[in-house]
Protein backbone atom coordinates (compact mmCIF):
# COMPACT_ATOMS: atom_id res chain seq x y z
CA UNK A 1 0.00 0.00 0.00
CA UNK A 2 1.35 3.32 -1.10
CA UNK A 3 -0.07 6.76 0.31
CA UNK A 4 -0.71 9.30 -2.89
CA UNK A 5 -1.55 13.03 -3.43
CA UNK A 6 -4.34 13.51 -6.22
CA UNK A 7 -4.45 16.95 -7.45
CA UNK A 8 -6.66 18.55 -10.36
CA UNK A 9 -9.09 20.97 -10.06
CA UNK A 10 -12.18 19.15 -10.95
CA UNK A 11 -13.63 17.32 -8.59
CA UNK A 12 -14.97 15.04 -11.15
CA UNK A 13 -11.76 13.46 -11.85
CA UNK A 14 -10.33 13.63 -8.22
CA UNK A 15 -13.55 11.18 -7.62
CA UNK A 16 -12.11 9.05 -10.41
CA UNK A 17 -8.59 9.22 -9.42
CA UNK A 18 -9.25 8.39 -5.78
CA UNK A 19 -11.53 5.23 -6.61
CA UNK A 20 -9.05 3.86 -8.62
CA UNK A 21 -6.15 4.00 -6.34
CA UNK A 22 -8.44 2.77 -3.75
CA UNK A 23 -9.46 -0.17 -5.54
CA UNK A 24 -5.33 -0.58 -6.50
CA UNK A 25 -5.05 -0.87 -2.54
CA UNK A 26 -3.77 2.35 -2.06
CA UNK A 27 -4.30 5.28 0.14
CA UNK A 28 -5.06 8.44 -1.16
CA UNK A 29 -5.46 12.25 -0.10
CA UNK A 30 -7.44 14.67 -2.87
CA UNK A 31 -6.61 18.44 -3.26
CA UNK A 32 -8.58 20.40 -5.23
CA UNK A 33 -6.19 22.85 -7.05
CA UNK A 34 -2.03 23.31 -6.07
CA UNK A 35 -2.29 25.97 -3.67
CA UNK A 36 -4.48 23.23 -1.63
CA UNK A 37 -1.96 20.76 -3.05
CA UNK A 38 0.89 22.94 -1.63
CA UNK A 39 -0.15 23.24 2.24
CA UNK A 40 -1.06 19.61 2.31
CA UNK A 41 2.51 18.33 0.87
CA UNK A 42 4.22 20.40 3.28
CA UNK A 43 2.09 18.91 6.38
CA UNK A 44 2.46 15.34 5.54
CA UNK A 45 4.43 12.93 3.64
CA UNK A 46 3.16 10.72 0.26
CA UNK A 47 4.99 7.80 -1.92
CA UNK A 48 3.56 9.81 -4.75
CA UNK A 49 1.76 12.95 -6.19
CA UNK A 50 -0.15 12.72 -9.29
CA UNK A 51 -1.44 16.30 -10.92
CA UNK A 52 -2.65 17.88 -13.39
CA UNK A 53 -0.75 20.97 -15.16
CA UNK A 54 -3.35 23.03 -16.11
CA UNK A 55 -4.75 24.92 -12.71
CA UNK A 56 -4.76 28.02 -11.76
CA UNK A 57 -3.61 30.44 -9.72
CA UNK A 58 -0.79 27.46 -9.02
CA UNK A 59 -0.28 24.90 -11.62
CA UNK A 60 1.14 22.03 -11.54
CA UNK A 61 4.81 23.03 -13.19
CA UNK A 62 4.63 25.37 -10.17
CA UNK A 63 3.54 22.58 -7.24
CA UNK A 64 6.45 20.23 -9.00
CA UNK A 65 8.46 22.66 -7.67
CA UNK A 66 7.45 22.62 -4.64
CA UNK A 67 7.30 18.99 -4.57
CA UNK A 68 10.83 18.72 -5.57
CA UNK A 69 12.17 21.09 -3.50
CA UNK A 70 10.59 20.12 -0.35
CA UNK A 71 9.88 16.33 -0.89
CA UNK A 72 12.49 15.22 -3.09
CA UNK A 73 11.73 11.42 -1.86
CA UNK A 74 8.29 11.73 -3.61
CA UNK A 75 7.89 10.74 -7.41
CA UNK A 76 5.76 12.97 -9.57
CA UNK A 77 3.22 12.24 -12.37
CA UNK A 78 1.53 14.67 -14.32
CA UNK A 79 -1.48 14.70 -16.31
CA UNK A 80 -1.69 16.62 -18.86
CA UNK A 81 -3.79 17.79 -21.93
CA UNK A 82 -4.38 16.16 -25.41
CA UNK A 83 -2.23 17.76 -27.05
CA UNK A 84 0.02 19.81 -24.54
CA UNK A 85 2.92 17.40 -24.57
CA UNK A 86 5.51 19.54 -24.59
CA UNK A 87 4.70 21.30 -21.24
CA UNK A 88 4.80 17.41 -20.13
CA UNK A 89 8.14 17.29 -21.41
CA UNK A 90 8.92 20.69 -19.40
CA UNK A 91 7.62 18.68 -16.66
CA UNK A 92 9.92 15.62 -16.45
CA UNK A 93 13.07 18.25 -17.20
CA UNK A 94 12.19 19.42 -13.47
CA UNK A 95 11.64 15.91 -11.87
CA UNK A 96 8.75 14.69 -13.09
CA UNK A 97 8.88 10.73 -13.07
CA UNK A 98 6.39 10.44 -16.21
CA UNK A 99 3.44 12.17 -17.80
CA UNK A 100 0.12 10.39 -18.58
CA UNK A 101 -2.28 12.36 -21.74
CA UNK A 102 -6.07 13.26 -20.45
CA UNK A 103 -8.10 11.65 -20.74
CA UNK A 104 -6.06 8.27 -19.30
CA UNK A 105 -6.78 5.11 -20.36
CA UNK A 106 -7.00 2.97 -16.96
CA UNK A 107 -4.42 0.42 -17.38
CA UNK A 108 -1.89 2.99 -18.58
CA UNK A 109 -2.10 4.80 -15.84
CA UNK A 110 -1.98 1.93 -13.40
CA UNK A 111 1.07 1.23 -14.89
CA UNK A 112 2.86 4.39 -14.89
CA UNK A 113 1.82 4.53 -10.97
CA UNK A 114 3.00 1.10 -10.74
CA UNK A 115 6.30 1.95 -11.85
CA UNK A 116 6.70 5.12 -10.17
CA UNK A 117 6.18 3.54 -6.69
CA UNK A 118 8.72 0.72 -7.62
CA UNK A 119 11.22 3.27 -8.67
CA UNK A 120 11.25 5.40 -5.22
CA UNK A 121 11.26 2.37 -3.26
CA UNK A 122 14.52 1.12 -4.82
CA UNK A 123 15.73 4.53 -4.88
CA UNK A 124 15.05 5.46 -1.19
CA UNK A 125 16.12 2.15 -0.03
CA UNK A 126 19.20 3.07 -1.87
CA UNK A 127 19.72 6.17 0.06
CA UNK A 128 18.92 4.75 3.37
CA UNK A 129 21.49 2.36 2.99
CA UNK A 130 24.20 4.86 1.13
CA UNK A 131 23.31 7.42 4.08
CA UNK A 132 23.90 4.46 6.55
CA UNK A 133 27.47 3.51 5.38
CA UNK A 134 28.05 7.18 5.16
CA UNK A 135 27.61 7.81 8.79
CA UNK A 136 29.58 4.63 9.76
CA UNK A 137 32.09 4.68 7.93
CA UNK A 138 32.68 8.52 7.19
CA UNK A 139 35.29 8.67 9.60
CA UNK A 140 38.02 5.61 8.97
CA UNK A 141 39.39 5.68 12.06
CA UNK A 142 36.40 6.03 14.24
CA UNK A 143 34.80 2.91 15.55
CA UNK A 144 31.15 3.70 15.50
CA UNK A 145 28.59 1.36 16.52
CA UNK A 146 26.44 2.36 19.55
CA UNK A 147 23.51 4.96 18.18
CA UNK A 148 25.46 7.32 20.53
CA UNK A 149 28.70 7.22 18.52
CA UNK A 150 26.50 6.95 15.66
CA UNK A 151 25.04 10.41 16.57
CA UNK A 152 28.66 12.05 17.68
CA UNK A 153 30.07 10.76 13.75
CA UNK A 154 26.80 12.53 12.49
CA UNK A 155 27.68 15.69 14.66
CA UNK A 156 31.00 15.59 13.22
CA UNK A 157 30.67 15.72 9.55
CA UNK A 158 27.96 18.41 10.07
CA UNK A 159 29.93 21.02 12.36
CA UNK A 160 33.47 20.15 10.42
CA UNK A 161 31.33 22.12 7.39
CA UNK A 162 31.37 24.96 9.48
CA UNK A 163 34.01 27.50 11.44
CA UNK A 164 31.60 26.62 14.64
CA UNK A 165 33.77 26.87 18.25
CA UNK A 166 33.02 23.24 19.34
CA UNK A 167 33.14 21.94 22.80
CA UNK A 168 33.98 18.02 23.59
CA UNK A 169 33.09 16.84 26.78
CA UNK A 170 33.71 13.24 28.56
CA UNK A 171 35.88 10.98 30.57
CA UNK A 172 39.50 10.26 30.18
CA UNK A 173 40.04 7.86 27.41
CA UNK A 174 36.37 8.56 25.57
CA UNK A 175 37.77 10.03 22.37
CA UNK A 176 38.26 13.37 22.63
CA UNK A 177 40.93 14.03 20.69
CA UNK A 178 40.18 11.74 18.10
CA UNK A 179 36.84 13.45 17.81
CA UNK A 180 38.91 17.40 17.39
CA UNK A 181 40.87 15.75 14.39
CA UNK A 182 38.61 13.98 12.72
CA UNK A 183 37.01 17.73 13.28
CA UNK A 184 39.59 19.51 11.47
CA UNK A 185 40.61 16.82 8.94
CA UNK A 186 36.96 16.54 7.46
CA UNK A 187 36.52 20.88 7.55
CA UNK A 188 37.91 22.97 4.71
CA UNK A 189 40.94 23.85 7.14
CA UNK A 190 42.63 20.24 6.75
CA UNK A 191 45.39 21.71 4.21
CA UNK A 192 46.69 23.47 6.97
CA UNK A 193 47.99 22.78 10.55
CA UNK A 194 45.85 21.07 13.32
CA UNK A 195 47.75 22.49 16.91
CA UNK A 196 47.06 20.84 20.24
CA UNK A 197 47.87 22.39 23.69
CA UNK A 198 47.62 21.01 26.86
CA UNK A 199 46.20 23.94 29.22
CA UNK A 200 46.97 21.96 32.23
CA UNK A 201 50.63 21.07 31.29
CA UNK A 202 52.38 24.20 31.64
CA UNK A 203 52.27 27.28 34.57
CA UNK A 204 50.55 30.03 33.52
CA UNK A 205 53.60 32.33 32.09
CA UNK A 206 54.74 29.60 29.58
CA UNK A 207 51.37 28.21 28.60
CA UNK A 208 50.20 32.68 28.14
CA UNK A 209 53.55 32.81 25.66
CA UNK A 210 53.00 29.57 23.90
CA UNK A 211 49.46 30.11 23.00
CA UNK A 212 50.03 34.37 21.78
CA UNK A 213 53.59 34.64 21.06
CA UNK A 214 55.72 37.02 22.62
CA UNK A 215 58.11 39.69 21.52
CA UNK A 216 62.01 40.05 22.31
CA UNK A 217 62.43 40.77 25.92
CA UNK A 218 59.08 40.49 27.27
CA UNK A 219 60.33 38.91 29.90
CA UNK A 220 63.99 37.14 31.56
CA UNK A 221 64.84 34.42 28.69
CA UNK A 222 62.72 36.23 25.92
CA UNK A 223 65.92 36.37 24.24
CA UNK A 224 63.88 36.71 20.41
CA UNK A 225 60.16 37.17 19.71
CA UNK A 226 58.33 33.75 19.04
CA UNK A 227 54.99 33.69 17.38
CA UNK A 228 52.66 31.77 19.44
CA UNK A 229 50.06 28.80 18.61
CA UNK A 230 47.69 30.78 17.65
CA UNK A 231 49.19 32.89 14.82
CA UNK A 232 51.04 28.94 13.81
CA UNK A 233 47.80 27.46 13.47
CA UNK A 234 46.24 30.46 10.92
CA UNK A 235 44.07 28.75 8.46
CA UNK A 236 44.12 26.05 10.74
CA UNK A 237 42.34 24.52 14.07
CA UNK A 238 43.62 24.61 17.39
CA UNK A 239 42.87 22.09 20.39
CA UNK A 240 42.40 23.43 23.67
CA UNK A 241 43.27 20.26 25.66
CA UNK A 242 42.06 20.39 29.19
CA UNK A 243 40.81 23.53 29.43
CA UNK A 244 39.27 23.28 32.88
CA UNK A 245 42.61 23.67 33.98
CA UNK A 246 43.46 27.15 32.47
CA UNK A 247 44.25 29.67 34.71
CA UNK A 248 41.99 32.82 35.22
CA UNK A 249 44.43 35.13 33.19
CA UNK A 250 44.28 33.41 30.24
CA UNK A 251 40.98 32.20 30.21
CA UNK A 252 39.84 36.40 29.89
CA UNK A 253 42.91 36.65 27.05
CA UNK A 254 41.40 33.96 25.32
CA UNK A 255 37.98 35.14 26.04
CA UNK A 256 39.27 38.02 23.86
CA UNK A 257 40.95 36.00 21.31
CA UNK A 258 37.93 34.75 20.74
CA UNK A 259 35.58 38.06 20.16
CA UNK A 260 38.20 39.85 18.63
CA UNK A 261 39.89 37.19 16.37
CA UNK A 262 43.12 38.89 17.23
CA UNK A 263 45.84 37.54 19.24
CA UNK A 264 48.55 40.02 20.85
CA UNK A 265 51.86 38.82 22.08
CA UNK A 266 53.46 39.02 25.26
CA UNK A 267 55.13 42.04 25.87
CA UNK A 268 53.64 43.58 22.30
CA UNK A 269 51.16 46.25 22.26
CA UNK A 270 50.26 45.64 18.12
CA UNK A 271 47.38 42.95 17.59
CA UNK A 272 47.44 40.66 15.08
CA UNK A 273 44.40 39.18 13.61
CA UNK A 274 44.30 35.71 13.49
CA UNK A 275 41.36 32.68 11.28
CA UNK A 276 41.81 29.49 13.36
CA UNK A 277 39.10 27.65 14.46
CA UNK A 278 39.21 26.58 18.14
CA UNK A 279 38.34 23.39 19.19
CA UNK A 280 38.34 22.80 23.35
CA UNK A 281 38.14 19.48 25.25
CA UNK A 282 37.94 18.80 29.08
CA UNK A 283 36.76 16.20 31.40
CA UNK A 284 36.15 18.40 34.08
CA UNK A 285 32.27 19.62 34.40
CA UNK A 286 32.74 22.83 33.66
CA UNK A 287 29.49 23.65 35.24
CA UNK A 288 30.79 22.97 38.33
CA UNK A 289 33.65 24.88 37.95
CA UNK A 290 31.73 28.00 36.83
CA UNK A 291 30.01 27.64 40.25
CA UNK A 292 33.31 27.97 42.30
CA UNK A 293 34.59 30.26 39.91
CA UNK A 294 37.37 28.32 38.63
CA UNK A 295 36.39 28.97 35.07
CA UNK A 296 34.52 31.87 33.44
CA UNK A 297 30.51 31.71 32.54
CA UNK A 298 31.28 33.86 29.56
CA UNK A 299 33.97 31.73 27.92
CA UNK A 300 32.11 28.55 28.21
CA UNK A 301 29.48 30.12 26.24
CA UNK A 302 31.51 31.15 24.01
CA UNK A 303 33.27 27.86 23.71
CA UNK A 304 30.39 25.68 23.70
CA UNK A 305 28.34 27.07 20.59
CA UNK A 306 28.69 22.86 19.41
CA UNK A 307 29.00 20.98 22.69
CA UNK A 308 29.63 17.38 21.83
CA UNK A 309 29.44 14.84 24.42
CA UNK A 310 31.16 11.48 24.48
CA UNK A 311 30.08 8.85 27.00
CA UNK A 312 31.79 6.47 28.77
CA UNK A 313 32.44 3.03 26.88
CA UNK A 314 30.07 1.15 29.96
CA UNK A 315 27.26 3.53 28.75
CA UNK A 316 27.81 2.36 25.16
CA UNK A 317 29.52 -1.37 25.37
CA UNK A 318 28.18 -2.26 21.34
CA UNK A 319 31.20 -0.55 20.50
CA UNK A 320 33.39 -2.91 22.98
CA UNK A 321 34.03 -5.72 21.05
CA UNK A 322 34.37 -3.57 17.37
CA UNK A 323 36.95 -1.48 19.10
CA UNK A 324 38.64 -4.77 20.59
CA UNK A 325 38.75 -5.99 17.11
CA UNK A 326 39.90 -2.36 15.56
CA UNK A 327 43.01 -2.57 17.89
CA UNK A 328 44.16 -6.15 17.45
CA UNK A 329 44.00 -5.16 13.56
CA UNK A 330 46.24 -2.17 14.26
CA UNK A 331 48.65 -3.86 16.64
CA UNK A 332 49.20 -6.46 14.39
CA UNK A 333 52.34 -6.65 11.53
CA UNK A 334 51.75 -6.72 8.05
CA UNK A 335 51.16 -10.40 7.23
CA UNK A 336 49.89 -11.45 10.90
CA UNK A 337 46.35 -13.56 10.64
CA UNK A 338 43.82 -11.53 12.46
CA UNK A 339 43.65 -13.67 15.96
CA UNK A 340 40.14 -14.92 17.00
CA UNK A 341 38.31 -14.36 20.37
CA UNK A 342 37.41 -16.70 22.99
CA UNK A 343 33.76 -16.52 23.87
CA UNK A 344 35.14 -16.29 27.89
CA UNK A 345 37.33 -13.55 26.87
CA UNK A 346 34.71 -11.74 24.79
CA UNK A 347 32.11 -12.25 28.27
CA UNK A 348 34.59 -10.16 30.34
CA UNK A 349 35.39 -7.59 28.30
CA UNK A 350 31.82 -7.36 27.21
CA UNK A 351 31.18 -7.33 31.45
CA UNK A 352 33.72 -4.80 33.01
CA UNK A 353 33.54 -1.67 33.96
CA UNK A 354 36.39 0.18 31.40
CA UNK A 355 36.86 3.06 33.82
CA UNK A 356 39.90 4.35 31.75
CA UNK A 357 37.30 3.76 28.45
CA UNK A 358 38.91 3.22 25.07
CA UNK A 359 42.34 4.00 26.12
CA UNK A 360 42.06 1.42 28.69
CA UNK A 361 40.67 -0.89 26.22
CA UNK A 362 43.35 -0.15 23.83
CA UNK A 363 45.87 -1.40 26.13
CA UNK A 364 44.20 -4.43 26.69
CA UNK A 365 44.08 -5.33 23.23
CA UNK A 366 47.43 -4.87 22.96
CA UNK A 367 48.03 -6.86 26.56
CA UNK A 368 46.25 -9.92 24.88
CA UNK A 369 47.84 -9.70 21.38
CA UNK A 370 51.04 -10.41 23.24
CA UNK A 371 49.83 -12.95 25.27
CA UNK A 372 47.95 -14.49 22.70
CA UNK A 373 48.70 -18.21 21.60
CA UNK A 374 48.04 -20.28 18.57
CA UNK A 375 45.80 -17.17 16.53
CA UNK A 376 43.12 -17.22 19.78
CA UNK A 377 42.75 -14.57 22.70
CA UNK A 378 41.69 -16.46 25.65
CA UNK A 379 40.18 -15.15 28.87
CA UNK A 380 43.60 -15.54 30.54
CA UNK A 381 45.06 -13.56 28.52
CA UNK A 382 43.29 -10.31 29.42
CA UNK A 383 44.97 -7.98 31.67
CA UNK A 384 44.83 -8.99 35.43
CA UNK A 385 42.95 -6.48 36.35
CA UNK A 386 40.10 -6.87 34.45
CA UNK A 387 40.54 -10.46 34.98
CA UNK A 388 39.79 -9.96 38.86
CA UNK A 389 36.93 -7.16 38.44
CA UNK A 390 35.32 -9.41 36.29
CA UNK A 391 35.10 -12.24 38.43
CA UNK A 392 34.01 -10.19 41.16
CA UNK A 393 31.03 -9.69 39.55
CA UNK A 394 27.88 -12.07 40.09
CA UNK A 395 28.13 -15.06 38.60
CA UNK A 396 26.42 -16.21 35.52
CA UNK A 397 25.90 -19.67 34.03
CA UNK A 398 27.47 -18.78 30.57
CA UNK A 399 26.99 -21.96 28.95
CA UNK A 400 23.36 -23.37 28.29
CA UNK A 401 22.99 -26.07 26.05
CA UNK A 402 20.78 -24.40 23.43
CA UNK A 403 23.17 -21.69 22.81
CA UNK A 404 25.48 -24.01 21.41
CA UNK A 405 26.23 -23.24 18.18
CA UNK A 406 25.51 -20.06 18.16
CA UNK A 407 26.71 -16.93 17.08
CA UNK A 408 28.67 -15.07 20.05
CA UNK A 409 26.77 -11.47 19.08
CA UNK A 410 23.66 -13.84 19.78
CA UNK A 411 24.75 -14.89 22.71
CA UNK A 412 26.20 -11.97 24.21
CA UNK A 413 22.55 -10.79 23.16
CA UNK A 414 20.60 -13.04 25.21
CA UNK A 415 22.62 -13.52 28.16
CA UNK A 416 22.20 -8.95 28.76
CA UNK A 417 18.47 -9.32 27.95
CA UNK A 418 18.68 -11.92 30.66
CA UNK A 419 20.09 -10.23 33.04
CA UNK A 420 18.69 -7.00 32.32
CA UNK A 421 15.04 -8.67 32.90
CA UNK A 422 16.95 -10.07 36.23
CA UNK A 423 17.54 -6.26 37.53
CA UNK A 424 14.21 -4.85 36.43
CA UNK A 425 12.25 -7.28 37.74
CA UNK A 426 14.70 -6.61 41.58
CA UNK A 427 13.85 -3.12 41.09
CA UNK A 428 9.79 -4.57 40.55
CA UNK A 429 10.09 -3.06 36.89
CA UNK A 430 11.24 0.36 37.93
CA UNK A 431 13.40 1.41 34.67
CA UNK A 432 14.59 4.20 36.00
CA UNK A 433 16.23 2.58 39.05
CA UNK A 434 17.41 -0.50 36.80
CA UNK A 435 19.49 1.99 34.32
CA UNK A 436 20.78 4.04 37.37
CA UNK A 437 21.80 0.09 39.06
CA UNK A 438 23.39 -0.71 35.64
CA UNK A 439 24.74 2.16 34.82
CA UNK A 440 23.64 3.01 31.31
CA UNK A 441 21.04 5.02 30.68
CA UNK A 442 17.52 4.74 30.72
CA UNK A 443 17.04 5.02 26.66
CA UNK A 444 19.83 2.20 26.55
CA UNK A 445 17.68 0.24 28.93
CA UNK A 446 14.57 0.91 27.33
CA UNK A 447 16.95 -0.13 23.94
CA UNK A 448 18.14 -3.32 24.81
CA UNK A 449 15.17 -4.69 26.65
CA UNK A 450 13.22 -7.92 25.94
CA UNK A 451 10.72 -6.88 24.16
CA UNK A 452 12.60 -4.01 22.35
CA UNK A 453 13.82 -7.07 19.72
CA UNK A 454 15.59 -5.99 16.59
N1 LIG B 1 35.61 5.53 18.67
C1 LIG B 1 36.92 5.26 18.57
N2 LIG B 1 37.37 4.54 17.52
C2 LIG B 1 38.69 4.26 17.41
N3 LIG B 1 39.62 4.63 18.29
C3 LIG B 1 39.24 5.35 19.35
C4 LIG B 1 37.87 5.71 19.55
N4 LIG B 1 37.77 6.43 20.68
C5 LIG B 1 39.02 6.52 21.17
N5 LIG B 1 39.92 5.89 20.37
C6 LIG B 1 41.37 5.76 20.62
O1 LIG B 1 41.54 5.65 22.02
C7 LIG B 1 42.66 6.40 22.45
C8 LIG B 1 42.23 7.47 23.44
O2 LIG B 1 41.49 8.46 22.76
P1 LIG B 1 41.78 10.03 22.96
O3 LIG B 1 43.21 10.28 23.23
O4 LIG B 1 41.15 10.76 21.84
O5 LIG B 1 40.92 10.24 24.30
P2 LIG B 1 40.75 11.54 25.20
O6 LIG B 1 39.30 11.63 25.50
O7 LIG B 1 41.42 12.70 24.55
O8 LIG B 1 41.49 11.11 26.53
P3 LIG B 1 42.13 12.05 27.70
O9 LIG B 1 40.97 12.72 28.39
O10 LIG B 1 42.80 11.08 28.58
O11 LIG B 1 43.05 13.02 27.01
C9 LIG B 1 43.30 6.99 21.21
O12 LIG B 1 44.32 6.11 20.78
C10 LIG B 1 42.15 7.00 20.22
O13 LIG B 1 42.63 6.91 18.91
MG1 LIG C 1 43.09 13.79 25.24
Amino acid sequence: MARILLVDDEPSILNVLSTLMKSEGHESVAARGGEMAQEVLLGDRFDLMISDIRMAPVDGLQLLKTARHNRPEMAVIMLTAYGSVETAVNAMKEGAFDYVTKPFKVDELLMTVQRALEYTRVHNENEDLRRQLETRYQFENIVAESPAMRRVCEIIGRVARTDATVLITGESGTGKELVAQAIHAHSARKGRRFLPINCAALPEPLLESEMFGHVKGAFTGAVASKEGLFEAASGGTIFLDEIGAMPAGIQAKLLRVLQDRQVRRVGSNDSTAVDVRVIAATNDKLEELIKTQAFREDLYYRLSVIPIELAPLRERREDIQPLFNHFLRHELRANDPMPSVDPAAAIALERYDWPGNVRELQNAARHALAFANEGVIQRDDLPVKILNAVSALPAEDVLDSDMKGRSLRFFLRAKEREYLSQVLKSFDGDKEQAAKALNISLATLYRKLPDAEE
